[in-house]
């Protein structure tokens, strides 16, 4: 593919006029049209980018439809895009359209900012620049300038295909290539499909590096200094930020530890996902990055990870919390990991607790407890502090809901072998001697 400078560039000054009539202009970047989704519907978008794809003989259009997650961002062919441009400004489409919850909010429906919350969560709606502070906005602005164009559409790793879902900076020629094909068990990447076949058969890798610190049935979970295996490390941060929009780290990845979670079969111990943590982390971070690759998600994976970063800050006896800002998946994994801990807690709980003690029994921090429970509506500010408010039907209910899910998986402590390193711990923080 060439993009669309290299395609004028190559046309000879002999050309015939004939063909270059007939040849399609491309549109202009920056313009709205209305794009036909992969879901069918029709929905403005701006053209972020054009190449020209030359097996085909047509140019196609990366678009960023307004108002959804760049996830969504996508090549598409022109006869996916409407013929005319989409005149209304943006301004008023995001006045308009872009929240069906902004229109409630005109009418005289009621909506509280938890319902707004949970709808933009769960339809990954994105901010847009007016709803954020100027610095969030200018940085957000620099970071969009950047990491604008997806090149890598799709990746191979073991058995599976994956369409990518954001820009990753795989070094330059690798960077431009439709599809990239990684090993599964050492995560070199590679071009070419031969050359792929060829490391499989030389490769001998058949799991993470480092140790193995958990075993429970065919799930495994490694740590890995990043210190000792800095290659592999960058290698994961690169694949993991094809699917993480905000993300920056990649090659100075010495400060972290990495753990990585494995279905092992005969096989060998196949990736399914990670998180990363700090060695020393002055804000209290117990996670720094966090992935499911979509193969398995949706799946129990996610909360999995988290409830192994919890365990671990159990035994750090240290209080922890996930870096920010947390992507709409991860605000939507961790409430749902954090809502199930405290109401188990609250329900078979007798006599008083206080948001201290629940932070001391799960290592969660007390501002995630008084957000998660203001969201079920189960704390007060009273007196100067937060005080939680609950009867046992109010449990129950939240434990009846729909949005109350029991983890698919969960982890066994007795199959964790670990022992905290010798590292700086947030004592003071956890509330703990
Ligand atoms: N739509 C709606 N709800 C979702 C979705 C989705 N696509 N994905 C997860 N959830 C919610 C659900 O409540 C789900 O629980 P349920 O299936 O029981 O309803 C819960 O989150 C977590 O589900 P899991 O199966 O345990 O998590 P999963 O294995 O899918 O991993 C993760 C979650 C890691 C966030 C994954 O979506 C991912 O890798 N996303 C891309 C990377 C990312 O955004 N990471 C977090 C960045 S923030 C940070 O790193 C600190
Ligand atoms: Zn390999």
């Amino acid at each position: 593919m060439t993009n669309k400078t290299d395609k004028k560039e190559d046309k000879g000054a002999g050309d015939n006029e004939d063909s270059e009539s007939l040849e399609e202009q491309p549109l202009d970047i920056g313009e709205h049209y209305l794009v036909r989704r992969r879901s069918d519907d029709w929905h403005p978008a701006e053209i972020i980018q054009t190449r020209y794809n030359d097996q085909e003989n047509h140019y196609e259009y990366y678009v960023h439809y307004e108002g959804y997650n760049r996830r969504l961002d996508e090549w598409v062919p022109r006869d996916r895009i409407m013929n005319s441009r989409f005149d209304m400004s943006e301004q008023q489409w995001k006045n308009s359209e872009r929240n069906p919850v902004d229109l409630l909010d005109q009418t005289d429906r009621k909506i509280t900012r938890n319902q707004k919350r949970k709808h933009d969560e769960i339809n990954h709606i994105q901010k847009t620049y007016a709803e954020m502070d100027p610095t969030t906005a200018a940085l957000e602005k620099e970071h969009e300038a950047i990491t604008k164009v997806k090149y890598i559409d799709r990746i191979q790793i073991g058995v599976y295909e994956i369409d990518t879902w954001y820009f990753s900076p795989y070094p330059e020629e690798y960077g431009k290539q439709s599809k990239l094909w990684i090993c599964e068990y050492c995560l070199k990447y590679m071009r070419l499909e031969k050359t792929y076949k060829f490391h499989l058969n030389d490769c001998s890798w058949r799991q993470p590096p480092g140790k193995e610190i958990y075993r429970k049935g065919t799930l495994s979970i490694w740590e890995t200094d990043a210190t000792q295996h800095k290659l592999y490390c960058q290698n994961l941060c690169l694949l993991a930020k094809l699917f993480l929009d905000h993300k920056t780290l990649y090659f100075d990845v010495e400060p972290f530890l990495f753990y990585i979670l494995c279905e092992v079969n005969e096989d060998g111990a196949h990736l399914v996902g990670y998180f990363s943590k700090e060695k020393e982390s002055p804000d209290g971070n117990n996670v720094a990055c966090i992935l499911t690759l979509p193969p398995f998600q949706r799946q129990g994976y996610g909360k999995l990870l988290i409830a192994f970063s919890y365990e671990l800050s159990k035994l750090e006896r240290a209080v922890g919390s996930p870096e920010k800002p947390l992507s709409d998946l991860g605000k939507l994994s961790y409430r749902s990991y954090w809502s199930w801990v405290l109401l188990d807690i609250l329900r078979d709980f007798r006599g008083s607790v206080s948001i201290k003690d629940l932070s001391e029994m799960t290592s969660i921090t007390q501002t995630d407890i008084i957000s998660t429970l203001q969201s079920m509506n189960m704390v007060k500010y009273w007196k100067g502090q937060h005080v939680i408010c609950v009867t046992p039907k109010l449990v129950e209910e939240h434990i009846r809901s729909a949005q109350f899910k029991r983890p698919r998986l969960t982890v066994d402590v007795n199959a964790l072998l670990w022992q905290p390193p010798n590292r700086k711990i947030n004592y003071a923080k956890s509330g703990k001697k």
